[in-house]
């Protein structure tokens, strides 16, 4: 049935064509969380007798109430400001238990009522991890009381380049405005009650060994050296200055995750691992000191144990480490979640190792690359990742076993913000993607492109009504 607009669609929906029942606009469904019913799952039945919304959890309770909210809405007024319902019936569960959206924070700070927008829009799709990329070279965004600095100085830069870095540039141009802010711990507890009431869990991450410039240029002495006063980074790609491994810095990372995890009940706390080149740790003195004690063969591995120090605060809370694909070359610890970004093809590595892991590679759900024509669009990152481009994402890597298969417990899309400056932005290269992430992320039926879009024009408004942008549909 064309006009009823579910995104994402269901796994399984039947309408009895033409034959309603009339109902209030919202409101007058029945609603049960009963026990023959798996936590995931949902069931909606709208017979002559009445809608029924049916659930194994509060969680699926609350899909099935935005699913039949959707489907009210290809209702027809009735008399007495009744509307004509369509018989129809829905059996519905989500394939993958972790279906999310990383937020990047650190290069362009985005206001909190935005945050609590983006929320929404994750609800409105069924999905319900917001992975918040909380620190970065370019800005540190969480209020930590152990080491103030990190907010008072870490939150802010002078200024930012203009324009596109290319590989390689060393000198830039820069718009001489300053750039920052933070969230105290009580926005954080905000936003993460919010997502709470939303089914919705906020993964924080502390992104390290590397991509720290911020918190260095806040405490000079977490850095491999400590005479020199950087800055909190004004340009974007890979810093080569990153934490050093001496055990004073590895309590300085552990009282911060203390307090992260104070903040954030999530089970699953990402340490992030990405980009951290070793050039630094090969001169210390300090560093090939630590590397020869441990028998490392190279300053890499420094890597491994560096994390694996600080993931013990986490252990010792019973939370789960999340780390970037890099981990599985750093000796990570076996029960890291691997999040598979490089590529598909590194998601595979990582299920081969025997790792869960969630699939976010950035040929297919990086929303920082284009979605059109550069010409016209935008100034992106690159790359070029069309809506029909994300609605065709497979998930799963083929090349894998069943039982590898069993260890992708996800997908997440992803927004960096070096070319987003504020959600005006960050909205148009989300929207619609994030929809049509969405139909892959549930497992919703595939169905051709066109008849997709006959879904999503309806669901627009919906986003409007959020009040977040989007880009228009060609
Ligand atoms: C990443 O894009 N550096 C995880």
């Amino acid at each position: 049935m064309s006009d009823i607009a579910i995104v994402p669609a269901p796994r399984e929906l039947t309408v009895d064509e033409g034959r309603w029942i009339t109902a209030d606009p919202v409101g007058e469904a029945v609603r049960d969380v009963v026990e023959n019913l798996d936590p995931n799952e949902y069931r909606i039945d709208i017979s002559a007798d009445g809608a029924r919304l049916t659930a194994g959890s509060e969680d699926a309770l609350r899909h099935a109430e935005t699913t039949y909210a959707q489907l009210v809405e290809a209702a027809e007024p009735a008399e007495h400001g009744k509307v004509a319902v369509p018989l129809a019936h829905v059996e519905d569960a989500p394939r993958f238990g972790w279906r999310g959206m990383m937020l990047d924070v650190a290069r362009h700070f985005m206001p909190k009522e935005f945050v609590l927008k983006i929320i929404d829009v994750l609800a409105l799709h069924r999905l319900n991890v917001l992975h918040f990329h909380l620190t970065d070279d370019q800005g540190w965004r969480v209020e930590i009381e152990a080491y103030p600095r990190l907010t008072e100085v870490g939150a802010w830069r002078a200024e930012t380049m203009v324009g596109k870095m290319s590989h390689g540039q060393q000198e830039f141009e820069y718009d001489g405005t300053p750039h920052g802010g933070f969230y105290t711990k009580d926005d954080l507890r905000e936003i993460v009650a919010y997502a709470a009431d939303r089914g919705i869990t906020v993964v924080p991450e502390i992104d390290l060994p590397g991509h720290m410039q911020a918190a260095i240029t806040a405490y000079p002495e977490l850095g491999n050296h400590p005479d020199q006063q950087l800055t909190v980074r004004p340009y974007w790609g890979i810093s080569d200055d990153v934490l050093n491994v001496n055990d004073a810095t590895v309590e300085f990372v552990k009282t911060v995750l203390r307090e992260v995890l104070e903040i954030f009940p999530s089970p699953y706390i990402h340490l992030g691992g990405d980009e951290c080149p070793s050039v630094q740790w090969a001169e210390s003195e300090a560093a090939q000191k630590r590397q020869a004690e441990l028998g490392l063969d190279e300053p890499g591995q420094l890597q491994g144990w560096f994390t694996a120090q600080v993931a013990e605060v986490l252990a010792e809370e019973g939370r789960r480490l999340v780390g970037w694909d890099e981990m599985v070359e750093t000796d990570c610890p076996k029960d890291a979640v691997i999040m598979a970004w490089r590529s598909a093809q590194r998601g595979e590595v990582a299920a081969k190792a025997g790792h869960e892991v969630v699939m976010a590679p950035c040929e297919s759900v990086y929303f920082d690359y284009y979605q059109g024509d550069p010409a016209t669009e935008p100034l992106a990152i690159g790359g070029h990742i069309p809506l029909e481009k994300v609605y065709d994402f497979e998930v799963i890597p083929a090349a894998l076993s069943d039982q590898e298969k069993s260890l992708i417990v996800g997908t997440q899309c992803q927004i960096w913000t070096e070319y987003m400056e504020g959600p005006e932005q960050v909205g148009y290269m989300l929207l619609p993607r994030l929809s049509a992430f969405a139909e892959r992320a549930w497992g919703s039926p595939k169905t051709s492109y066109e008849e997709f879009l006959t879904r999503l024009r309806p669901h627009l408004t919906r986003i409007e009504r959020i009040g977040v942008n989007y880009r228009p549909l060609d």
